[in-house]
């Protein structure tokens, strides 16, 4: 790994620029959709923009940059972005008459499905972007400020991560006592309802030494709760400082032996890439959290061999078999799509009893979108709108009541918190249970990044209050 890379963004805090340059300190305005990778990927953004002189803004209005961090997983999302489109190019009118410039970029998964399209569409857009060149984000920008419109969608054939700046350690410690950390980017699963192979490529996995370097300004910066991120985190795969070939339970170990990092998480999974030793890092790291994310999209093995998923609902409930041989406490949480092209009544029941069996902690559910050239946009027999809605409706209510059931469970029960922030409301601070859910508790029952033992004292909607035990 090259070193100077890491420590270049020490020397690029706006205050050690030149005066001339800090005076007209620019201001970036980001908004992020989508999933976590993109959260993560708006910080790293941030950090590459902050080394060339812009800070960080909450104002859209204020914004010298305004960049949409777009996602494409669904026509709803990737919709959503050209009406915010409108919103900013009303306002950039405004500004063009009072003299200040204000730049419109366009990055994330929308920008690399439809590059150049975006400008056609909206044509106050400067710069789209795709994810795997943000590293190149300075550069681009200034071509841009020489009166260019830049789409920058081609794969870079350099490590982006290698590339981008650290954070600060100031800027860690304003972001929080969680963070997120990407270790693997890409898909190469295609299954059939998904964009993900087409918008962020193939899989990569960055180095072990990246890694651990990165997770280690993490935690000296106070993180306590670190989330490794991946399209498909569980197909992760490197070489350890031995030279042996690891996989994601090797890498946990490794990064629970960082000093200060108490919990760790990784998100999301596939089903077929569950090896033996990720699933034995269930049972013997106390760092890693009883919580697992393991969409399954389907009960039905017709739909699920339709979906590309490659493998059946009885190869997913024995696998949470081991899984939870390994670690009996764990909570399971999924992700499903309801009418998938020929997906009939008698499908749609295997997954409500697939869902029954497995009980899950929480989920996410949505209506399957077809997305323009993936696969299953043409396939025949889509299922009619209200059908999708009818069923949605059905599965939400089931997945709803387990995760209230799984909450309830949790009263009278004595749990580890780890106190996150101030709350709402005067009073409490808001920390986070070992399975993810937001804990209430006194503001004085400790301070932020501790870990905490309370009584669970009753549940909210998708929370739990809390007395210190
Ligand atoms: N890599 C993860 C999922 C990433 S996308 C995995 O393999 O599970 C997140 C979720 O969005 C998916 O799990 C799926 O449930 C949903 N999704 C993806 N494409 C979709 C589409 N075309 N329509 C509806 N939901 C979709
Ligand atoms: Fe999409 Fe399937 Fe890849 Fe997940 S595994 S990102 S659902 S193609
Ligand atoms: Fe969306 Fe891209 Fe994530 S399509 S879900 S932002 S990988």
């Amino acid at each position: 790994m090259d070193l100077n890379t890491i420590e270049s963004d020490e020397i690029g805090t706006v205050a050690e620029l030149p005066a001339a340059r800090a005076a007209a300190a620019k201001k970036v305005f980001v908004k992020t959709y989508g999933c976590q990778m993109n959260v993560y990927d708006s910080q790293r953004m941030t950090d590459a923009l902050a080394a060339d002189g812009y800070t960080a803004t909450d104002a859209m209005a204020e914004a010298d940059l305004v960049l949409l961090n777009t996602c494409h997983i669904r026509e709803k999302a990737a919709e959503k972005v050209y009406s915010e489109l409108g919103r900013i190019r009303d306002m950039k009118a405004e500004r063009a008459g009072s003299g200040r410039e204000m730049l419109i970029g366009v990055a994330g998964c929308v920008a690399q499905a439809e590059g150049a399209e975006i400008i056609r569409r909206s044509p106050a857009v400067d710069l789209v972007i795709g994810p795997q060149t943000y590293h190149r984000l300075p550069d681009v920008l200034a071509r841009v400020r020489g009166g260019e419109k830049i789409v920058e969608t081609e794969y870079a054939i350099e490590d982006k991560f290698e590339h981008l700046p650290q954070p600060k350690r100031a800027e860690v410690i304003k972001r929080g006592v969680t963070a997120f950390l990407t270790v693997q980017e890409g898909c190469d699963k295609f299954c059939t309802f998904c964009v993900v192979p087409y918008t962020r490529g193939s899989e990569v996995s960055r180095p072990v030494a990246q890694i651990v370097a990165e997770a280690e300004r993490l935690a000296d910066a106070g993180v306590r709760e670190v989330t490794l991120l991946g399209q498909n985190v569980n197909a992760w795969h490197g070489q350890g400082d031995n030279g042996e070939e690891w996989g994601l339970g090797r890498l946990l170990s490794r990064l629970a032996e960082i000093p200060g990092l108490a919990r760790l998480r990784y998100t999301t999974s596939h089903p077929r890439d569950m090896d033996d030793e990720l699933i034995s890092a269930h049972r013997d790291l106390a760092a890693l959290m009883p919580y697992l994310h393991l969409p399954v999209q389907s009960g039905s093995d017709r739909i699920l061999k339709a979906m590309n998923r490659r493998h059946t609902a009885r190869d997913y409930l024995g696998l949470l078999d081991r899984i939870r041989a390994a670690r009996p406490d764990i909570a399971l949480s999924g992700d499903f799509i309801v009418g998938f092209p020929g997906e009939t009544e008698a499908d749609f029941e295997a997954t409500m009893d697939l869902v029954r069996q497995v009980n899950y902690a929480s989920a996410f559910s949505f209506k399957y979108s077809p997305r323009p050239g993936t696969p299953g946009a043409d396939m025949p027999d889509h299922v009619p709108e209200a059908v999708k809605d009818e069923r949605l409706q059905r599965l939400q209510a089931l997945l709803l009541k387990q995760q209230q059931d799984f909450g309830s469970s949790l009263v009278g029960r004595t749990i580890d918190t780890l106190i996150e922030k101030p709350g709402r409301q005067a009073g409490q601070k808001v920390g986070r249970s070992p399975w993810l859910q937001p804990v209430i508790v006194d503001e004085n029952a400790g301070e932020i990044g501790d870990i905490i033992k309370v009584r669970i004292t009753g549940t909210g909607y998708n929370s739990l209050f809390a007395e210190l035990a």
